[in-house]
C-alpha cells in the first residue's frame, strides 16, 4: 500500500466522509448573512471551530476540506486549525482552485482556475497540516452545453492539478460538479456526467496519476432543479451508480458525493440507496458541505453562544451521512 493510498483509506474508510467546509469568503459571507450574523474572522472561525471540535469529528468525519483563511487562523483552543482537526484522527485538507472564471471561447461557461504557483502554494500547505486537496470544476447543462471546450479543459486543469498535488505527497479530490441549475432531464444528467467524468479519467492517466491515491467527488445523477421530471431515489441510486461503474476506473478506491444543493434529508436518502444497492468495488460516502453544515448553521445563528446545542445538531447529521455511507440509514432515525 502507498502512502497515497493509505492516506486515502484514512479518510473514506468504515462510513467515514468529509466536511467540506471551504467556503470562500465570499461564499460564507453569503451563508451567515441568510442567517443574520455578520461574516467577520472571529464568526467564520467561531463556527467551523464549533463543528471542529465535535464529538462526531472521531466517529463519522475523516478529512475536513478547509479554506485559505481557515488553514492560517489560530484555534481559540490555542491550537492550529490542522492540529485540532488531527486530534480528533481526522485528515485536514485544502481547497487550492482559485476559481471558476469564464472560458474564453464559451462565455456561457467557467474554467477553473490556479495552477499557476501551484506547486509553491502546496507546498505551503503541506507545512501547515495538510494532507488532502480539493479543486472544483463546474459545467452546465443546457441544448448545446457543456461544451466539448468546457469538457476537454476543466478535464485537462483537473489532471495537471492532481498530478502536482501527488508529487507533492498529498491525495487529490477531483471534482467535476456538473450542477443542478436547469430544466434539464436525469437522462441528460447522466449523458452529461458520464462524458464529463471519462474526459477526466482520459487525462488522469495521460497524467500519471496513481489512481489508489485520489478520491473522485462527482454528483449524484439528478433531473435539473426547474424540470419537472418525478424521480424516486431509488432510481437515483441505480442511474448514479450505473454512471459511476461505467465511467470510473476500478483503481480508483473510492467515490464521495458532493450534495449540490439537496436538502440535507435527500443527500443522506439518496447516498443510503446507493449503498444499499452497490454492486461496485468503490467506497460510497459524503463530502458535503450544505448537506452536513446547514442545520448547525441555522441553530448556531439563533443561539450563537450555544456551542453544545450546535455541536449536537451537527453530530446528528453526521451520524445520519455514517449510516448513509454504510447502507444503515432509515427514516425512523432522522427523528430519534
Ligand atoms: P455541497 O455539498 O454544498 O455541494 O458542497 C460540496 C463542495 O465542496 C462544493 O465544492
Amino acid at each position: 500500500m502507498t502512502e497515497l493510498n493509505n492516506i486515502t483509506l484514512k479518510i473514506i474508510s468504515n462510513g467515514k466522509g468529509i466536511l467540506a467546509a471551504d467556503e470562500s469568503t465570499g461564499t460564507m459571507t453569503k451563508r451567515l448573512e441568510t442567517v443574520n450574523v455578520s461574516s467577520t474572522p472571529e464568526n467564520r472561525l467561531l463556527f467551523r471551530e464549533t463543528l471542529f471540535s465535535s464529538e462526531s469529528m472521531k466517529k463519522c468525519i475523516g478529512g475536513v476540506i478547509l479554506y485559505d483563511e481557515t488553514i492560517k487562523q489560530k484555534s481559540n483552543l490555542k491550537k492550529t486549525i490542522s492540529e485540532l482537526i488531527s486530534s480528533s484522527g481526522t485528515v485536514p485538507g485544502i481547497k487550492v482552485d482559485t476559481g471558476a472564471k469564464t472560458l474564453a471561447g464559451s462565455t456561457d461557461e467557467k474554467i477553473t482556475e490556479g495552477l499557476d504557483g501551484l506547486r509553491e502554494r502546496l507546498k505551503e500547505y503541506y507545512k501547515l497540516g495538510a494532507r488532502f486537496t480539493k479543486w472544483r470544476g463546474v459545467y452546465i447543462i443546457s441544448d448545446k452545453y457543456p461544451s466539448k471546450l468546457s469538457i476537454h479543459s476543466n478535464a485537462h486543469a483537473l489532471a495537471r492539478y492532481a498530478a502536482l498535488v501527488q508529487e507533492s505527497g498529498m491525495v487529490p479530490i477531483i471534482e467535476p460538479e456538473v450542477l443542478m441549475d436547469g430544466s434539464h432531464s436525469s437522462e441528460d444528467c447522466f449523458e452529461k456526467t458520464s462524458e464529463v467524468i471519462k474526459k477526466c479519467f482520459e487525462e488522469i492517466i495521460i497524467n500519471k496519476i496513481e489512481l489508489s491515491g485520489i478520491i473522485l467527488k462527482p454528483n449524484m445523477i439528478l433531473p435539473g432543479v426547474s424540470s419537472k421530471e418525478k424521480i424516486d431515489n431509488k432510481k437515483i441510486a441505480e442511474l448514479t451508480l450505473k454512471c459511476l461503474k461505467e465511467s470510473v476506473p476500478s483503481e480508483v478506491p473510492g467515490i464521495a458525493f458532493l450534495s449540490g444543493g439537496q436538502t440535507e434529508k435527500e443527500a443522506t436518502k439518496n447516498l443510503d440507496l446507493i449503498n444499499k444497492n452497490n454492486n461496485t468495488d468503490f467506497i460510497m460516502t459524503y463530502s458535503y458541505g450544505r448537506a452536513l453544515q446547514q442545520s448547525a448553521l441555522k441553530f448556531w445563528s439563533q443561539n450563537v453562544n450555544n456551542i453544545k446545542g450546535t455541536q449536537e445538531t451537527f453530530n446528528h447529521r453526521a451520524n445520519m451521512c455514517t449510516l448513509a455511507a454504510q447502507g444503515k440509514w432509515s427514516e425512523e432515525l432522522e427523528t430519534k
